[in-house]
């Protein structure tokens, strides 16, 4: 059963950063109050005496700093007029805004294909009236919103936090530090200025297992308004620029460039635009965009209405697979990765192709499509357009980590569910090497591939992304993982596909950190060992592309009062805990980690609700014009890592 972990050359045994159980009785230890300097002598007992006194607590007023442009900043790629050729069929058109009562008095179209205007206006209503949204609705703004300055009084930082990190470890020069969004949960404006619809909208109307984290339909929020960033974004950005934020990390909605999302249909100058509008905003504010291709926002004509239903070679685990089961798929995500890297990667040095797939992809023709697509792109990328920055994938989850280390058979259990949920990526990504055979009898549908396939995918990887919210502690469940991973039938085997026991429990019984809202556990030391995984066994550089948590409490809806939704201090402890253990990574084991992303800029619609709160700033929602409000956590975190960056 373990055969092919040992058959391969590249994997290394346990990282130095492995956790391990040391039994020991009575009190901790205080080493730090050992050094000659720390130790004073005290009386068992303390001698008391009155003094006059005088308020004498002071407080130091400390205001953000802003980001510093670069000038000129550096170009990555030919500008778009040198390199449009790369682009066959490509025509641009405009359809403005989506009427919702105009279309309800033309009778509904039995399908948006109108074969004499395929994508003509009618067509474009039509797409819409198909897409079938109840309650449609927009927000408060139809036209980009001039910035407002950002209040020297809201960038005073916020008391120290009194217990932090004491070590003196820095940040290396280049570290990448920034945040993130996605289009679909933070734009808003998803029936203006021509963008068509995708399964994000739909995600918001019927519960799509693996998307709307469980919740019914009753509790679903759409995604119409978001943080309307569409419209806002000057104002988005100049908040972060004002506070230090280096890196703005977004995603290009699919249908806002392709309202009918196929390849040979026109793109939407007015999607193309907003694009350019804002990578161009971001570097006047003097900070560095990051973006993602593909966030999740397929447009519905590769999945139909109602993708449980209509995949067409089924689902499993109850999760949908983003449309990229659709034989169309790659040639679909292709063309459209191909039209935003010619437009804008003259002024983007970091492009994600794929947001977190194993999320959702649970067929073998789904895992080809999405991994090939992955390689056409790259090549696109370094080999046609000769782009000089970086690309990768962004993988879901690090990887999971035994609950006893001395245990074999823990040790086998997280390398089984290691190898499904990442080698079965980066194995042939990274190391151009074939999928692991745990994942060739779990998958029984998987496409084989070819040694042309194997040179095609093999080192398309700059760094790997990877999207940290807590590691799970696997514990084994099965003796034999080839006989659970044949038997995929889901009702009688819930432990298809990983085959193991995933759990957030030491073996002591407690939990393995803070257990926040969403099921993200605070856990810093793990992360250190995830990294050094990750970097040892498939020896490309790492970057941290999401992290963040969910609170309860003060941070989530059911907690009122704006000044409390701002002092998230469990924020903080998650953002500083695990920021060290990164550094720890670097400078004491060696593993190059690029840099930290944080989820998310501000709280935003996740998939389905509003109610996962995972915002640096807050939202006020009770508002039509959607206030934000920095977080005690983005001054903490952005004062961690320039306090100790190295110039
Ligand atoms: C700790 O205390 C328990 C209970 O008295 C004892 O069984 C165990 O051996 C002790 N462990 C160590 C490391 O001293
Ligand atoms: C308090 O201040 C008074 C007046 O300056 C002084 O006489 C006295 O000694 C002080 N007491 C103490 C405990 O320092
Ligand atoms: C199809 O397109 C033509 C030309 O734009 C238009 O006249 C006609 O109304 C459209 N038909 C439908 C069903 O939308
Ligand atoms: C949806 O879930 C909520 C909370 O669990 C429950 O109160 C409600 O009855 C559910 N609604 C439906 C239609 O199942
Ligand atoms: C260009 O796109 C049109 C659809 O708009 C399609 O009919 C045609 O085959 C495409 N041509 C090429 C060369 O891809
Ligand atoms: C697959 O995508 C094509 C468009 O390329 C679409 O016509 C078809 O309906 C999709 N299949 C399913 C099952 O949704
Ligand atoms: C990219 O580099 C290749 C190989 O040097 C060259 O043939 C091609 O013309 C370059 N493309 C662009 C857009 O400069
Ligand atoms: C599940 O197993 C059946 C036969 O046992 C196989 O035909 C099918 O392809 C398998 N599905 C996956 C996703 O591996």
């Amino acid at each position: 059963m373990k055969a092919s972990l040992f058959s391969l050359p590249l994997l290394v045994l346990p990282a130095a950063a492995q956790q391990v159980y040391i039994s020991s009785n009575g009190s901790s230890p205080r080493p730090w109050c050992t050094s000659p300097a720390a130790v004073t002598t005290y009386a068992a007992t303390p001698t008391f005496y009155h003094s006059n006194f005088s308020y004498t607590q002071t407080e130091t007023v400390r205001t953000a700093t802003a980001v510093q442009s670069t000038t000129p900043a550096p170009t990555y790629a030919p500008a778009y007029s040198a390199i449009s050729s790369l682009l066959s069929n490509f025509s641009t058109t405009t359809w403005g805004n989506w009427d919702p009562s105009a279309a309800a008095t033309t009778a509904a179209p039995t399908s948006f294909v109108n074969a004499s205007d395929p994508y003509g206006p009618a067509a474009f209503s039509s797409l819409w009236e198909w897409a079938a949204l109840s309650s449609f609705s927009r927000g408060a703004y139809s036209t980009t919103v001039s910035p407002t300055p950002v209040p020297t009084s809201s960038l005073i930082l916020p008391p120290p936090l009194y217990f932090g990190p004491t070590d003196c470890l820095p940040v290396p020069k280049d570290f990448v530090f920034g945040v993130a969004g996605s289009a679909a949960q933070i734009e808003g404006a998803v029936a203006d200025e021509g963008r068509g619809p995708a399964i994000s909208e739909r995600a918001g109307q019927i519960p799509i297992p693996g998307f709307t984290s469980g919740l019914n339909e009753s509790q679903l929020s759409n995604n119409f308004v978001a943080t309307e960033s569409y419209y806002l974004y000057k104002q988005d950005i100049d908040r972060l620029a004002a506070i230090g934020v280096k890196y703005y990390s977004f995603s290009i909605s699919w249908t806002r460039i392709l309202p009918f999302g196929l390849p040979g249909s026109p793109v939407n100058a007015q999607g193309i635009q907003h694009y350019d509008d804002l990578i161009n905003y971001i570097l006047e504010k003097g900070m560095i965009p990051m973006a993602t291709i593909f966030h999740w926002d397929t447009p519905l004509v590769l999945t139909g209405l109602d993708p449980m239903a209509t995949s067409d070679s089924g689902y499993l685990l109850g999760n949908f697979n983003f449309g990229a089961q659709n034989s169309t798929f790659r040639e679909a995500l292709v063309n459209f990765g191909k039209i935003v890297m010619t437009h804008y990667s003259d002024r983007v040095p970091i492009w994600v192709t794929i947001n977190e797939p194993q999320t959702g992809i649970v067929t073998g023709p789904s895992f080809y499509n999405v991994i090939m697509s992955h390689a056409d792109l790259y090549h696109f990328y370094h080999n046609e357009i000769n782009g000089t920055g970086e690309i990768t994938i962004k993988m879901a989850v690090t990887p999971g980590v035994p609950q006893d280390p001395t245990d074999p058979t823990h040790v086998a259990a997280a390398e089984h569910y290691n190898e499904i949920l990442l080698s079965d990526y980066l194995y042939p990504l990274a190391l151009g090497l074939d999928y692991p055979d745990s994942f060739k009898y779990t998958l029984q549908d998987y496409i084989p591939l070819s040694t042309a396939d194997l040179a095609h995918v093999g080192g398309t990887l700059d760094f790997i992304g990877v999207d940290v919210y807590s590691t799970p502690v696997i514990m084994p469940v099965v003796d034999d993982y080839q006989a659970c991973g044949l038997n995929n039938d889901t009702t009688s085997n819930p432990y298809w596909p990983y085959c193991v026991y995933p759990l957030y429990e030491t073996v002591n019984g407690w939990n393995v950190g803070y257990d926040n809202n969403d099921a993200v556990y605070t856990e810093p030391t793990y992360l250190r060992t995830a990294l050094n995984y990750l970097w040892n066994t498939y020896q490309v550089p790492v970057m941290v592309t999401e992290l963040g948590i969910s609170l309860y409490g003060p941070g989530t809806t059911d907690f009122v009062g704006i000044t409390s939704q701002q002092y998230d201090v469990e924020r903080s402890h998650y953002y500083l805990s695990y920021l060290t253990e990164v550094l720890k990574a670097i400078w004491e084991d060696g593993v190059n980690v690029k840099g930290v992303i944080m989820w998310a800029s501000a709280d935003n619609w996740e998939w389905g609700s509003y109610e996962f709160q995972f915002g640096l700033q807050y939202v006020d929602r009770t508002t039509s014009t959607l206030d934000q409000y920095y977080k005690r956590s983005l001054f903490d975190v952005v004062d961690f890592v320039e306090s100790r960056r190295l110039s």
